[in-house]
């Protein structure tokens, strides 16, 4: 559909930026911060740095959010390292580390920014994945035990709550992104995300208990599913993918049901995790208020081909299909980054229409954005191609809003240089420039690249201009 006038973007809209705990705080191992999944990986995609310092984000988060402040922003959303506040997962709480996030969060709402914070990103407790993690009912407890702590630390100050960063994603890609060790059977796969799913429903019971106005939301990646063709079976087979990878996590997080297609498709390959008794009340008991979502492009698939060739190989973004279920596909009209993913600022509108319509509570984008191999030349970084990127899906944000989807605020992936998951810190997605490099960490200077102005001019417009 095309308009002749836009909707603009609504009053109080909330323009962010996002960054996750493990890739950008460091201090790894700083007061009393227990070891998680990530700090313990055996090794770490060649060539890439681990996450020991990464941007020193917990030693100079005063600078950084002085420069959140400048850029404009209107929320930042970040997330709390659960071995930060339980070194090990469910035993003592750390006062130094429940401390760092008080600081943190006060310095935000004195710069006038609102706090989104993530309860859980990627950075499980060691000490409990020893215990099995996930595929272990004792881990959805110690959730439970880590939301109560952190609500009631924080739920004075803050009101905006994401319970588990892309789920989905830890599902269908753990071991691309180092959160599952690989060789795990799909069966317990698929028993870690139905005790994610309990933990999220008890997750948003407790923020509605303990918190005053609190508002709580699932943070899956969600991004439609297109069919290579209009072939009926293509059609079925990205019905199919979309169940798979995206309705079967906020049928759950929304409806507290289990998605039916996904549901046999679970049973087709012999995953059905394992429910016991009360475990589907507890899914159906209570509704988040918002739905936050993580979108980098669309997927393309097929019908299988069952020849071996149904799975095309790569990252999260990139690895899509399964065999004798659908294949993945390259879509022809879609460009690429420099790290093969695809760019598709439209889906991003379809995306919201299709998940506006399934369930019609307020969307808040906690992810997009641009991986490049940015370079700093005399303190300076040339990044319109970022810029680009984001005013084209920025754009999509206004023609959703003007089909009626009612969109809360948009938080670009990153608001600083960080690690990337399995691409190391060459892969810069932020607004500020980190100097350092993959293996020497030189001075961690910040640098405003090109981006930072244009996104500050965006901001003061409430996006009015986009230019
Ligand atoms: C999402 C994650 O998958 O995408 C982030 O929530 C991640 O943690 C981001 O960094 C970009 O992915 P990558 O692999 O390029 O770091």
């Amino acid at each position: 559909m095309q308009y002749r006038q836009l909707k603009p973007f609504p009053e109080g809209f909330l323009w962010g930026a996002s960054t996750s705990a493990y890739q950008v705080e460091g201090a790894w191992d700083a007061d009393g911060k227990g070891p998680s999944v990530i700090d313990v990986r055996e090794s770490y995609p060649e060539g890439t740095a681990d996450f020991t310092t990464a941007s020193d984000h917990y030693h100079r988060f005063s600078e950084d959010v002085a420069l959140f402040a400048e850029l404009g922003l209107k929320a930042y959303r970040f997330s709390i390292a659960w071995t930060r506040i339980i070194p090990d997962g469910d035993g003592e709480v750390n006062p130094a580390g429940v401390a760092f996030y008080h600081r943190l969060v006060d310095a935000l709402l004195a710069a006038g920014i609102t706090p989104v914070a993530t309860m859980y990103h990627f950075d499980l407790p060691a000490a409990l994945d020893d215990k099995g993690g996930w595929t272990s009912r004792a881990t959805v407890d110690a959730f439970a035990k880590f939301a109560e702590v952190i609500f009631r630390e924080y739920g004075s100050k803050v009101k905006h709550w994401l319970t588990i960063n892309e789920q989905n994603m830890m599902v269908l890609y753990g071991e691309a992104i180092g959160t599952i060790k690989p060789g795990l059977p799909k069966s317990a796969v698929y028993q870690a995300n139905h005790h994610m799913m309990l933990a999220q429903a008890k997750a948003n019971q407790l923020c509605h208990a303990l918190v005053p106005d609190g508002r709580i939301g699932p943070a899956p990646n969600i991004a439609l599913c297109y069919p290579e063709t209009c072939h009926p079976e293509d059609v079925l087979a990205a019905d199919d993918f979309n169940a798979i990878r995206n309705w079967l996590y906020l049928d759950m997080a929304v409806e507290g049901r289990y998605n039916s297609v996904a549901w046999a498709y679970l049973e087709a390959t012999g995953a059905t995790p394992e429910i016991a008794e009360g475990d589907l009340e507890l899914l159906a008991a209570d509704r988040p208020d918002f739905i936050a979502f993580n979108y980098y492009a669309t997927h393309t698939v097929a019908r299988p081909r069952a020849d071996g060739s149904d799975l095309a190989g790569g990252d999260q973004q990139i690895a899509v299909g399964e065999q004798g279920i659908y294949a993945g596909a390259t879509n022809p009209y879609l460009p690429k980054t420099e790290f093969g993913w695809e760019i598709d600022p439209i889906g991003f509108r379809a995306t919201f229409r299709a998940i506006w319509d399934r369930y019609h509570l307020p969307l808040l984008v906690t992810e997009n954005g641009l991986g490049a191999f940015d370079t700093l030349v005399d303190g300076q970084v040339h990044d319109g191609y970022r810029i680009d990127y984001l005013r084209d899906h920025i754009a999509q944000i206004q023609l959703a809003v003007s089909d009626g989807v009612d969109v809360m605020g948009y938080c670009p992936w990153s608001a600083i240089d960080l690690v990337s998951t399995h691409q190391g810190v060459s892969k810069r997605y932020g607004f500020v420039y980190v100097n350092r490099d993959e293996f020497d960490l030189l001075d961690l200077a910040r640098y405003r690249k090109d981006s930072f102005a244009w996104y500050q001019g965006v901001i003061a417009g409430n996006g009015a201009d986009l230019s």
